[in-house]
């Protein structure tokens, strides 16, 4: 298939960025863009992880469709699953323009929009106008920035979206509402575990089905922390956990003049550091809880790395902005390929192998 992006991104990136980013939305809304990416995969991608079904484990990450506007399209570029939000109960308006930057000769982003979006009321109208035939999504769940009580900002969207989505994110690592990433710490993400499956648990005694809840965690945690996280993922019954969101770190390495604006990095100077804090996570959960590597994937060798690393799936967002959604289909044909020359006949088969598998 032929990839116009190359001939359209001068003047994509000729637009401040989140103009860039709108203009996307509205050209993949109006299905402008058609069939981006090959529907069919390498049977080796498929995998099953937390019940759920995937043709290919490469994922959209959450932020992109903050407002569950293209879950459809996503799917026609290539992704086996993507994630929409994250959504706070109620609409809100981030912080103020500019808040999105790219750092070009560093194949990074920055972003401080502070949970842009249009609230739960909407983001749930998008859901139910969804097709049967919709792939598979996550409703990535956030807390308002001026909520007296964001654990209950959690609850109320997880109640509120039950059964519409086919797995739920309880994102509690975004660097941009002030505190949120608190909610990472033993006794908090305790309380905020029990009330959030407690919510799950309710519905289901009513009648609804099991729907998979991950937490989605920062790159920038101490072992400590880590080994907490993995003490209440094991013990708590949650599904899996995504590592990572974006980092507050600045790596010395950065070349854009971009590089001091605030907020969370991401794109290519993530991926070292997101995957050493997924190695992390595998080996302090001993692989009982299925990871999702998200973090700086630009390349097939990349999400291989994600997988040997210890993730179950993949997800990505910013190597989009330098190499539009072609990527997506050029990732999945070099991960098969790497698959295969080990010797693996199934993505599930790698997870972990670049780790010494250590279970405790
Ligand atoms: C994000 N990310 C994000 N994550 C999340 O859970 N909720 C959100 O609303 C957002 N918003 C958001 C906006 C922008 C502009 C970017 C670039 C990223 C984080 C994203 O899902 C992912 O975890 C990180 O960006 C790391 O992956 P990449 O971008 O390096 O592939």
């Amino acid at each position: 298939m032929l990839d116009l992006f190359p001939l359209v991104r001068p003047f994509v990136h000729a637009l401040d960025p989140e103009s860039a980013h709108n203009a996307t939305i509205k050209a993949l809304k109006l299905g402008l863009t058609g069939q981006l990416g090959r529907n069919t995969d390498d049977p080796v991608l498929e995998t099953t992880v937390f019940g759920l079904s995937f043709k290919n484990p490469v994922g959209l990450a959450a932020g992109f469709d903050k407002n569950a506007e293209v879950i459809v399209p996503a799917h026609k570029m290539g992704f086996g699953f993507a994630e929409a939000g994250t959504v706070t109960p109620r609409p809100q308006e981030g912080n103020a323009r500019p808040r999105l930057f790219r750092l070009t000769k560093d194949r990074a982003v920055i972003n401080r929009f502070g949970f842009n979006n249009k609230g739960l009321e909407y983001f749930e109208a998008r859901l139910r106008a969804l097709p049967a035939n919709r792939g598979i999504f996550g409703a990535n769940v956030g807390a308002n920035k001026d909520s007296e009580d964001r654990t209950a900002d959690y609850v109320t969207g997880i109640k509120r979206l039950y059964g519409l989505s086919d797995y739920f994110t309880v994102n509690i690592s975004s660097p941009n509402t002030p505190g949120l990433r608190a909610l990472q710490s033993k006794a908090a993400l305790e309380d905020l575990v029990g009330q959030v499956l407690e919510a799950r648990q309710e519905k289901m005694a009513a009648g609804a089905k099991f729907i998979p809840v991950l937490i989605k965690i920062a790159p920038d945690l101490l072992p400590a922390d880590i080994s907490d996280i993995a003490d209440v993922a094991r013990g708590s019954g949650i599904d899996g956990l995504i590592v990572s969101n974006t980092t507050i770190c600045r790596p010395d390495t950065l070349l854009s003049d971009k590089r001091a604006e605030a907020g969370g990095l991401s794109g290519a100077p993530l991926m070292a550091q997101s995957t050493e804090v997924l190695a992390a996570v595998y080996k302090a959960t001993g692989g009982a809880v299925p990871l999702v590597g998200a973090g700086g994937i630009a390349s097939g060798a990349d999400a291989y790395a994600k997988i040997r690393a210890g993730a179950s799936l993949v997800q990505l967002y910013s190597a989009l902005v330098y190499d539009g959604p072609g990527l997506v289909s050029t990732i999945k044909r070099d991960l098969a390929a790497l698959l295969k020359a080990d010797g693996f006949s199934s993505v599930r088969d790698a997870v972990g192998a670049g780790t010494s598998r250590q279970s405790s």
